[in-house]
């Protein structure tokens, strides 16, 4: 018995010795610098980072410059920023995103504090940033580059001589640092520090207006406006996000038929119809259109769709309730919506092309 199980674990030491002696030889992915601290402000929980991934201020830098780079793109005409503009809090301002394969099917989230998300994409389909980076970089509809492509094109930009090599050791250019450096840089897009956190986290009971903060009662108390259901307010933080998928009816057609099936396209879970991820609802209202298929204009709209209940289908999420609001309600829960507006970290613009 000793026996046999001792000339088990030596195999299993070997296999061992040869995947670790065999990844040694392959590039490596995780950057080499020290790592940094990236400033949390006021109002946001503190920052998870991968153990694989820490961000150093070269593979920031990196990522920052692979952010605003169109060469990422088969004609060279988009890059990350086209549609993720720091102008308009990291969205594109459009109905739905246009990529060179024609128009997307949904509308473009803001990537400012989805460093925090459980979930990426509106159907949740990666996990991590890092997961997340390659995927419109290939997309037919998006940027329509294969991988390697991208990877030669990097390579042969001057702009980035000596970049990879300072953030990752080598001059190798590979897809996952690419997806690293990317998602390093993301994770700096954090936004807190409006005047609802000053009022709420801040102890400043004049941050907000009297419309506001009857607006922050209508939006917590789930007998009115049960906002916070899904769009979570915890007591020393808030995403305005739980992470999580819900069916509100937007997008229903007649006969309960969905032009876009959201979550069940990944789960296959039939109670998962027309559900999507709750967006935050941090600097909204700079990212207008709303939804996920960019259908609603305006916040007073988004208020009156609530006011119905949303959409009533046969999977509706059950905190959907018919609430009643009369007309103060809404503008000052429009009015609260307002002052989720935060602060621009600083560098995270177009960096300058000369360094
Ligand atoms: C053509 C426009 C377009 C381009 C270019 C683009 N995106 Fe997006 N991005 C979108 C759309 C649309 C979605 C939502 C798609 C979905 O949910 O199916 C999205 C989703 C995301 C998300 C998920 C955010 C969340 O809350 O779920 C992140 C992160 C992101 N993009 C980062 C990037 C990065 C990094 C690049 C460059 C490599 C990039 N995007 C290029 C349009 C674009
Ligand atoms: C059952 C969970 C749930 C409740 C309750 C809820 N929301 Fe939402 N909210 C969502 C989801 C999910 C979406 C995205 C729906 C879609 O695109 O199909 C969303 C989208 C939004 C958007 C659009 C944001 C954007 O960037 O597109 C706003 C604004 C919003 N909700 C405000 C509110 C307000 C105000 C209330 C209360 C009156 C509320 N929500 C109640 C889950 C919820």
């Amino acid at each position: 018995m000793f026996f046999r199980s001792s000339v088990v674990s030596l195999t299993m030491a070997a296999v061992l010795l040869i995947a670790v002696g065999g990844c040694r030889s392959r590039v490596q992915n995780r950057p080499v610098g020290k790592a940094v601290s990236i400033a949390v402000p006021l109002g946001l929980p503190p920052l998870p980072l991968p153990r694989d991934n820490p961000p150093t201020s070269d593979s920031i830098a990196l990522g920052r410059m692979l952010f605003f780079d169109k060469h990422l793109s088969q004609d060279d005409s988009l890059a990350c920023s086209s549609c993720h503009n720091p102008q308009t809090y990291f969205t594109d301002g459009q109905r739905l995103s246009k990529g060179l394969g024609g128009m997307s099917l949904r509308n473009a989230p803001t990537v400012m504090n989805a460093a925090y998300l459980p979930f990426q994409f509106w159907d949740g389909r990666a996990l991590t940033l890092e997961e997340q980076a390659a995927s419109p970089i290939a997309d037919p509809i998006e940027m329509n580059q294969p991988h390697n492509v991208s990877v030669k094109k990097i390579a042969a930009e001057s702009a980035y001589k000596g970049m990879f090599a300072k953030a990752f050791g080598t001059d190798n250019v590979t897809l996952g640092r690419i997806e690293n450096a990317l998602a390093s840089f993301e994770r700096t897009l954090l936004s807190g520090n409006s005047a609802f956190d000053r009022y709420q986290y801040g102890g400043d009971q004049t941050a907000l207006t009297i419309s506001q903060a009857r607006g922050l009662a209508v939006f917590l108390d789930p007998n009115k406006g049960n906002c916070a259901a899904c769009h979570t307010v915890r007591p020393h933080d808030a995403l305005f996000t739980d992470g999580k998928f819900h069916n509100t009816g937007e997008g229903v057609g007649d006969l309960d038929q969905f032009s876009d099936v959201g979550r069940y396209h990944e789960t296959k879970v039939k109670t998962d119809t027309g559900a999507f991820k709750t967006p935050t609802l941090r600097n909204v209202a700079n990212t207008a259109p709303y939804m996920h298929d960019g259908r609603l204009k305006t916040l007073k709209e988004v208020v009156d769709f609530y006011a119905g209940g949303g959409n009533s289908n046969l999977y509706l999420d059950p905190e959907m309730k018919k609430i009643h609001l009369n007309g103060t309600d809404r503008e000052d829960l429009v009015a609260f919506m307002q002052s989720l507006t935060g602060e621009m970290p600083p560098d995270v613009g177009p960096p300058d092309k000369k360094k």
